[in-house]
């Protein structure tokens, strides 16, 4: 089914990750006497917990996703409270609080959210509002819209007792300051290893949720909105198959729809890794690939995963076996 005429070499070997998990210790470790399986359409499948996320900034955020799942929790409060400590941070300048604001200096944010049951929450140009992963949340619980925009999710967050808030920082109006000395607009490839952060989750109970938030591009035009609050592009889940979440150049990921293309590719019988290289290629058949950075993660229902991208140093932080680590994913422009 992979059509394109580039180099795979699949970082993780299907049968080898498949031989290799360790049931037991993963049973144990979260206090399980007996492996726990779930069913879904006739396939019965073996409960394996994860939490992946992008970048360097995804391993905080793996953690406080972790301590949710761990307790038993939802995957879909473990995916949003993973998602607010980048954004809460004001040293990660791709998200939320600290932000790099647009060209004419307003940092603009988008995030969507979808849990178990296919429900899913979003904002577009949200402003003001340090947790904009929490505002689509609210949209997905309270209201019968999927997607809040601008003014609109704004007047909505403080109704719902958001608060309004100051989210360009010192750091990052000196770093817009500088950029308009020249005013040239070229996307950075991976910006000090952080960008949108994405994170995709199984709970014990073995549903998967997903969430995406950015203050997206920097410098971008003013009104510019992104891949990111849009499902199916940023970020997409389906309860039965597995999710994916996207980075890098908005634009590419939403002329190919790349995380819904992901987890129909692994409905198809794919794996999250061949899923990912395949979505990967189908940028690469079309665009200019060269100039810009894609990252994609998926897992799968099995709770096997999968991390591609278009250029070297896209990295991943995932917490699996009660262990957090950053790992390098394969790329494509070797
Ligand atoms: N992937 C983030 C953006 O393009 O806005």
């Amino acid at each position: 089914m992979i059509s394109h005429k580039y180099e795979i070499e699949p970082m993780i070997n299907r049968r080898n990750f498949i031989l290799g998990s360790t049931i037991t210790s993963i049973t144990a470790f979260l206090g399980l006497k007996e492996p726990v399986t779930a069913k879904s359409s006739n396939v019965t499948t073996e409960i394996k917990p994860i939490v992946i996320s992008t970048w360097n900034h995804g391993l905080p955020a793996n953690e406080a996703a972790w301590k949710i799942i761990k307790s038993g929790g939802k995957a879909i409060d473990a995916v949003e409270t993973g998602a607010k400590v980048p954004e809460a941070d004001p040293e990660a300048n791709s998200v939320g609080y600290g932000g790099y604001p647009d060209r004419d200096g307003n940092v603009t944010l988008d995030a969507c959210i979808m849990d178990e049951t296919g429900n899913c929450g979003s904002v577009s140009y949200l402003q003001h509002i340090k947790h904009p992963i929490s505002v689509a949340r609210k949209v997905m619980d309270d209201t019968p819209h999927v997607m809040l925009s601008g003014a609109g999710a704004l007047e909505f967050a403080l109704q719902k007792g958001f608060k309004k808030e100051e989210l360009l920082t010192d750091k990052s109006k000196a770093a817009w300051k500088k950029w308009l000395e020249k005013s040239e607009y070229s996307p950075i490839i991976n910006r000090e290893n952080h960008d949108t952060i994405g994170l995709l989750a199984i709970d014990q109970k073995g549903d998967i949720s997903g969430a995406c938030t950015t203050s997206g591009l920097a410098w971008k035009l003013h009104g510019r909105v992104g891949d990111s609050p849009i499902i199916g592009a940023g970020m997409f889940t389906d309860n039965d198959i597995g999710g994916a979440v996207a980075t890098g150049m908005g634009e590419a990921v939403m002329k190919t729809l790349g995380t819904f293309l992901i987890v129909e590719l692994m409905r198809g019988g794919m794996t999250p890794q061949e899923a990912c290289e395949e979505a990967v290629g189908r940028i690469a058949a079309k665009q200019d690939y060269k100039s810009f950075q894609i990252g994609y993660l998926a897992i799968n229902k099995a709770g096997e995963y999968g991390a591609y991208s278009i250029q070297k140093g896209f990295n991943y932080a995932l917490h699996k076996n009660g262990d957090n680590q950053m790992h390098k994913a394969n790329y494509l422009n070797k």
